[in-house]
C-alpha cells in the first residue's frame, strides 16, 4: 500500500520524507489555509520535495473554472494530481482533464456509487473519507470494501486512496480492505511506529547491553 501524507506543512513533510516511506502527499483547501502560505509556491515546494503524486485541489465549482485551475496547477510540476470534488461538474472536469493527460483525484466520496461514477469518469484516484463517515456513526471501512469489490468486478484501475484517516487502526483496516493508498495525517504517521512493547523491549535490551560492558565499534 502506498503511504501519502495529508498535509500542506512543507517543513513537516520534509521531516517525514526523510524516512523514505512517503510515496505522495494530499492537500485540500483547508490544509492550505491552515499552512498559511500561498497555494502555488507551497504546492510547488511539495512537488520538488517528494517525487510521487501530489494532490492539489481546484476550488472553482463549475467545469470551466475547475479545468482552468487544474491546468494552472498542472503547470507547477509533472507529479501534480488535480483534486476535484465528487459533483456532476467535478466529474465532467475529471473527464476533460483526464483526456488532456492529467492525473486526477476525485475527493469527498461518501458512497460506493459515487466511486463508480468517478471510475467511469477516468479518475486516477478516488478518495473515500473514512473518518468523516465514522464521525457520523456510519462504517467508513465498509465503503472501502464496497469500492474494492466494484472496481475489481469491472476491472477499473482507479486507485482507492483511503482518506480522512484518524488512527493507526484506520490504516491497518484500509490495508486489509485492499485500499491502494492511504493518506495519513503527520501525527497518525508518527503513531504507526509506536508500540509499548517495542519501547519496553528496547529499554531492556539497552540496559542488559550496558551491563555487559561490550561495544560493537
Ligand atoms: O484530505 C482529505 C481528507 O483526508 C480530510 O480529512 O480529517 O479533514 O476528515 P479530515
Amino acid at each position: 500500500m502506498q503511504i501519502f501524507i495529508d498535509s500542506a506543512d512543507v517543513a513537516e513533510l520534509a521531516d517525514l520524507a526523510a524516512t523514505g516511506l512517503v510515496d505522495g502527499v494530499t492537500t485540500n483547501p483547508s490544509l492550505i489555509a491552515k499552512a498559511g502560505k500561498p497555494i502555488l509556491p507551497t504546492v510547488k515546494a511539495i512537488c520538488d520535495l517528494i517525487p510521487g503524486p501530489i494532490s492539489a485541489e481546484a476550488v472553482a465549482t463549475d467545469h470551466d473554472g475547475m479545468v482552468a485551475e487544474g491546468r494552472r496547477l498542472m503547470e507547477l510540476a509533472p507529479n501534480i494530481v488535480v483534486k476535484l470534488p465528487l459533483t456532476m461538474e467535478g466529474l465532467k472536469a475529471c473527464r476533460t482533464l483526464t483526456a488532456e493527460g492529467a492525473q486526477t483525484n476525485v475527493t469527498l466520496c461518501f458512497s460506493a456509487v459515487q466511486a463508480l461514477l468517478a471510475a467511469k469518469a477516468g479518475a486516477t484516484f478516488i478518495s473515500p473519507f473514512l473518518g468523516r463517515l465514522d464521525d457520523g456513526g456510519q462504517d467508513g471501512m465498509a465503503l472501502i470494501r464496497e469500492i474494492r469489490t466494484i472496481y475489481d468486478n469491472y476491472g477499473y484501475d482507479t486507485e482507492i486512496l483511503a482518506a480522512s484517516i484518524r488512527t493507526p487502526l484506520h490504516v491497518r483496516d484500509a490495508a486489509l480492505a485492499g485500499a491502494d493508498c492511504c493518506t495519513i495525517p503527520p501525527a497518525v504517521f508518527r503513531a504507526l511506529y509506536k508500540h509499548v512493547l517495542t519501547d519496553i523491549g528496547l529499554e531492556n535490551f539497552l540496559k542488559d547491553w550496558k551491563a555487559s560492558g561490550q561495544t560493537i565499534l
